[in-house]
């Protein structure tokens, strides 16, 4: 299992992402309200943009998410799925806060969803 750092965690707002490079992936890193983080495909697969660390964090259902800036498709936090559109979903990929407060990103540990 690799990580890598992206940032220190006092860089993340709450209720909001940042975009970051990891092995040439873009990787959006959120931060929720309750301080929890996740780690998606920055690409909305419905605008075929790289806008997803731009997007707004809200929940549904109880549900972290994240609303593309550009057509408003609302993809779940945690699963990566698409909640207004069932055939489309992003990957999800590990995040922890690791030494020193940093905060670090794996891709291996990606999680796929089915559609
Ligand atoms: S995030 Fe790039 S156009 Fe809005």
């Amino acid at each position: 299992m690799s990580w890598t750092t992206i940032c220190s965690v006092e860089a993340l707002r709450p209720e909001s992402g940042v975009c970051a490079l990891v092995d040439g992936v873009q990787v959006a890193v959120f931060m929720t309200y309750d301080g929890e983080l996740h780690a998606l495909s920055n690409f909305d697969p419905y605008s075929e943009a790289y806008v997803l660390s731009r997007g707004i964090v809200g929940t549904r259902k109880g549900e972290p998410t994240v609303a593309s800036p550009l057509h408003k498709q609302v993809y779940s936090l945690v699963s990566g799925r698409c909640l207004d559109d069932e055939t489309l979903s992003v990957p999800v990929y590990g995040v922890r806060v690791g030494n020193g407060g940093l905060v670090e990103v794996s891709l291996e540990q990606r999680v796929e969803v089915g559609v």
